[in-house]
């Protein structure tokens, strides 16, 4: 687990420890590749890129060990899009067509299910549906990155990937949206929005922490500091319909709740984010 994320969220590792796991911080001393991160700074606060890394030792090594991925290569994406295929009946059920669909960005894969069955209508001509994707200010691949080819992971033992990428040794400040503390962004989301299917857009950690906060209040949910970006942009967007008198249909993705993120809600509170 990435050290700032096994810090902040010490319900996410007692729930994988309830189901009988032992988790270890990465960088970790369990893994040469850790063990060499720690070297040249013991307080490293731990990427997504180094953790990948250290997973692909683990395996390379013991015979019993997998690595399924969560996030990034072309058939998680099309794993996915069960959930956008899932938005489009719904939509037609009530009969909306949404003129913007929002999700969050980490590694891609919520915005690419959620997103990418509509993007093949809009690219067919039959919708004008915008795709919107909410990054981090700190970790801004799409806002701020380059279109090139890079490592999935930090100590470069991944093919070589076509993405837009902040580099593969970039380390994130600690914010407490964990899943999107990642140096580049999934090939198939990097292409569209290259080809300017997409519009990334970037947000500061407490305007997404007071999105999150009206949410909760209106709608019941907690949501998680990942799928605040997302709110915060469909708010923002929202906010200038009412501006300009425009009735726009905007769907975003609530890509998971809160409610083990309860220490980012307290430092938000308490105004010591
Ligand atoms: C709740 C939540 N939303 C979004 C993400 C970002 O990942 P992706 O961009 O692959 O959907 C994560 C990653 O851990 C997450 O936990």
């Amino acid at each position: 687990m990435v050290r700032s994320s096994y810090d902040q969220k010490p319900f996410r590792r007692l729930v994988m420890e309830t189901y009988g796991a032992t988790v270890h911080p990465s960088p970790s001393d369990v893994t040469e590749y850790g063990r060499s991160v720690l070297a040249d700074r013991p307080d490293h606060p731990g990427t997504l890129g180094i953790a990948i890394s250290e997973a692909i030792e683990l395996c390379l090594h013991q015979e019993n060990t997998k690595y399924s991925l969560g996030s990034v290569l072309n058939h998680v994406m099309l794993h996915q899009t069960v959930i956008g295929q899932e938005t489009m009946m719904q939509l037609e059920q009530i009969d909306a067509v949404p003129d913007y669909m929002v999700a969050c960005v980490g590694g891609g894969s919520n915005f690419a299910g959620f997103c990418f069955p509509m993007m093949g209508k809009k690219i067919q001509g039959k919708v004008e549906t915008e795709f919107i994707a909410a990054e981090p200010c700190s970790v801004p691949s799409m806002t701020k990155g380059d279109f090139k080819y890079d490592y999935g992971d930090t100590g470069k033992m991944t093919p070589l990937l076509k993405m837009y990428t902040l580099g593969c040794d970039f380390v994130p400040s600690a914010i407490h949206a964990g899943g999107l503390r990642y140096h580049g962004m999934a090939p198939t989301v990097s292409v569209a929005a290259k080809l300017g299917y997409i519009k990334p857009v970037a947000y500061e950690q407490r305007d997404t922490f007071g999105a999150a906060t009206i949410f909760a209040k209106t709608e019941g949910i907690i949501p998680a500091p990942e799928s605040s970006h997302a709110i915060k942009a469909a708010m923002d967007l929202a906010l200038e319909a009412k501006k300009t008198g425009e009735e726009k249909v905007i769907v975003f993705n609530l890509s998971g709740h809160g409610l083990l993120d309860m220490t980012g809600y307290d430092r938000y509170l308490r105004n010591t984010l």
